[in-house]
C-alpha cells in the first residue's frame, strides 16, 4: 500500500514537470510543426515503426497512443489509413498542443488528458492497436501495473506494439558523440532516479523544473510484463538503431550495444 502511495505521488510529479515543460517544447517546434503537419504525406515515424505499423495492419484499424505527448505520432498514423485515433497523456500542454495540430491537419484524432493508470473505461476493448514508442516505459514506476491498465484498451486479438529506448542505455551516461561513454548505473537498479534539471530535451533550456522520477526496467521485466497481463508475446526484437535523443557517444563508440527494441504483444483471449 505504502508503495503504491508513493509511486502515485512519482506519477504525480512527473505529469506536473511533463505539463512545465510543455510550453518550452512548444516554443521550439509547434511552428515548425503546424507548418509540416498540412503537407501531404506527414510523418514522425521512423522506418522501423512505418514497417511494424504497416505489418500489423494499421489501414483502417483503430489505435491508441498511450503517452502521446503532441500527436505527432498518432497523426502519422492517419496518414498510414488508421481510422479512429485516440491519444492519451497526462500533460494538459501536450493534449493541447495535439488537438492545435489536429485541427490544422484538418483530420479527426482525439486526445485524452489522463494518467495513463487511469484511462476512462470507455475506451476499454476498443483499439485494435495501442501504441508505446520512446520515452514512455521509463516513467512508469511498476510495470506490471502499467501493462495491466492499457491491455485493457485492447479489442479482442488486438497488439500493443512498443517501440522504446533499450534498457541497458541508462547504465552509461548521456552525451555527444565525441564524449566517453562512462558506466554510471547497475542496469538492476531499481530505486527512481530523481533528477531536477527539467525535461527540455529540445533545446536544454533551463528553467524552475518540479524534480520529475524516472526508472529502469531490466528487459525481461517488460517482456514479464506483459505475459503478467495475460498478453502472448507475438514479437521481441533488439536492434542497434538510436532512436533517443540523449546517448549519442554510446552510439558512435562502436560497443555494439542494443540501443532500440520493439515488442509486440497480441490479446489472444476472446473477451
Ligand atoms: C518522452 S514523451 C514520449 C512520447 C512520444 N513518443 C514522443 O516522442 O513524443 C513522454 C510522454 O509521456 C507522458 N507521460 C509521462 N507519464 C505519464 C503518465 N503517468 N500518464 C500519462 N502520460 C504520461 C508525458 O506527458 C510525455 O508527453
Amino acid at each position: 500500500m505504502k508503495e503504491l502511495q508513493t509511486n502515485n505521488a512519482y506519477i504525480s510529479a512527473n505529469l506536473i514537470a511533463w505539463d512545465e515543460v510543455a510550453p518550452i517544447h512548444a516554443r521550439h517546434n509547434q511552428a515548425e510543426l503546424l507548418e509540416r503537419i498540412c503537407k501531404p504525406g506527414f510523418s514522425a515515424l521512423d522506418e522501423t515503426a512505418t514497417a511494424h505499423l504497416m505489418r500489423l495492419g494499421v489501414y483502417r484499424k483503430n489505435v491508441a497512443q498511450v503517452c502521446c505527448n503532441n500527436g505527432v505520432e498518432l497523426l502519422s498514423c492517419k496518414t498510414l489509413g488508421a481510422a479512429r485515433c485516440v491519444g492519451f497523456d497526462g500533460a494538459q500542454g501536450f493534449v493541447d498542443q495535439g488537438k492545435e495540430l489536429t485541427e490544422a491537419a484538418g483530420t479527426d484524432v482525439e486526445f485524452v488528458c489522463c494518467d495513463a493508470h487511469e484511462i476512462p473505461s470507455e475506451y476499454h476493448s476498443g483499439f485494435d492497436i495501442v501504441m508505446i514508442t520512446i520515452g514512455v516505459l521509463s516513467w512508469m514506476p511498476d510495470i506490471d501495473r502499467f501493462f495491466a491498465e492499457i491491455a485493457k484498451l485492447l479489442a479482442p486479438d488486438g497488439v500493443i506494439f512498443v517501440y522504446e529506448q533499450h534498457s541497458i542505455l541508462v547504465m552509461f551516461e548521456p552525451g555527444q558523440a565525441d564524449d566517453p561513454v562512462n558506466w554510471e548505473l547497475s542496469y538492476f537498479r531499481d530505486e527512481a532516479y530523481i533528477d531536477e534539471s527539467g525535461l527540455d530535451y529540445y533545446g536544454g533550456e533551463s528553467y524552475d523544473a518540479t524534480p520529475n522520477a524516472s526508472f529502469s526496467h531490466k528487459m525481461s521485466d517488460i517482456v514479464m510484463g506483459g505475459i503478467n497481463s495475460s498478453l502472448t508475446l507475438e514479437y521481441f526484437e533488439e536492434l542497434p538503431k538510436h532512436i533517443s535523443n540523449t546517448w549519442w557517444n554510446v552510439e558512435h563508440s562502436g560497443i555494439g550495444l542494443p540501443m532500440s527494441f520493439v515488442i509486440v504483444f497480441r490479446n489472444s483471449k476472446q473477451n
